[in-house]
């Protein structure tokens, strides 16, 4: 496996893997892999013959000083990890790598970001476009592995991707769970063992609405989803939207469309998680 730390030496090496007619595959991440990221890597792996891992925390997307200082990073281990999964290339670029200057483009995603982790983390689209446009630019991948946990983030990537005529295909992964049900995130690592115990009342009361989702209507199924998670002290919840899973909108009937998702940002502690569930 070979590791890169600037464009020109992983442009330089994928022009070569290029010539030889090698097809390939992207998986961005920004680090502090657990197996939802191994599951994105292997996939990859399976549909192409070189999978391109880049490793960067990318400041544009934070929206929050301290959520980007605290954000945990371990190098050498993730590296140690996609070896050992047979990922053939890593790139972990500095910023200054990524941003040789200031990254001034606004993207207008019309109504797609401008619900839920658009409205609560204003400009982080904005940045998490910024990046992955320039990690395409740099990778030129055929395909592009996304986790369907971060749900909005997925339908803007392949929004941008349509809108600038990108042409990589955007691949949406299944979110990979723990034995109990909690979505893996790199932020679990930030909980207590106590708050890591109490957190999973976020997957399971998800998994329970989706039986009530068959008799009680959407606004009855929302209340009870905050009600439920915030009966644990620990856990607030900062929004629970039920909508179409392609325009990322709310709706107000299980009749509305034909694929819906419900879509959760909770607070457990002073840890950000997300999750979502699809209804139909
Ligand atoms: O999902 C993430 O880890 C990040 O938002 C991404 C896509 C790697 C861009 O920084």
């Amino acid at each position: 496996m070979k590791v890169y730390k600037t464009v020109a030496g992983l442009q330089r090496h994928l022009n070569e893997l290029r010539q030889k007619g090698a097809q390939i595959g992207f998986v961005p991440t920004m680090g502090a892999l657990h197996d939802g990221h191994l599951s994105l890597v292997k996939r990859c792996l399976n549909e192409n013959n070189i999978c391109v891992v880049s490793i960067f925390v990318n400041p544009t997307q934070f929206n929050n000083k301290t959520d980007l200082e605290k954000y945990p990073r371990n190098l050498e281990r993730d590296i140690n990890l996609l070896k050992s999964v047979g990922c053939n290339v890593v790139f972990a670029p500095s910023v200054k790598q990524i941003y040789p200057k200031v990254d001034k483009r606004q993207f207008d995603f019309g109504p797609l970001d401008k619900v839920m982790e658009g409205t609560y983390r204003p400009g982080h689209f904005n940045g998490v476009a910024q990046v992955v446009s320039r990690l395409f630019d740099i990778v030129a991948p055929k395909k592009a592995y996304f986790g369907e946990k971060d749900f909005q983030q997925l339908a803007i990537i392949r929004e941008m991707v349509k809108q600038y005529h990108i042409p990589v295909e955007i691949i949406g992964c299944p979110i990979v769970r723990e034995k109990d049900g909690m979505a893996l995130s790199s932020r679990n690592e930030r909980l207590s063992a106590d708050e890591r115990k109490r957190a999973v009342k976020i997957s399971q009361t998800l998994f329970k609405s989706v039986e009530m989702a068959k008799s009680h209507s959407v606004d009855e199924v929302k209340k009870w989803v905050i009600d439920t998670i915030n009966e644990e002290a620990i856990l607030e919840v900062e929004y629970y939207e039920i909508v179409n899973s392609l325009t990322m909108q709310s709706v107000n009937s299980w009749n509305d469309c034909d694929n819906i998702t419900g879509c959760i940002t909770v607070y457990c502690g002073e840890v950000r998680l997300i999750d979502n569930i699809q209804y139909k």
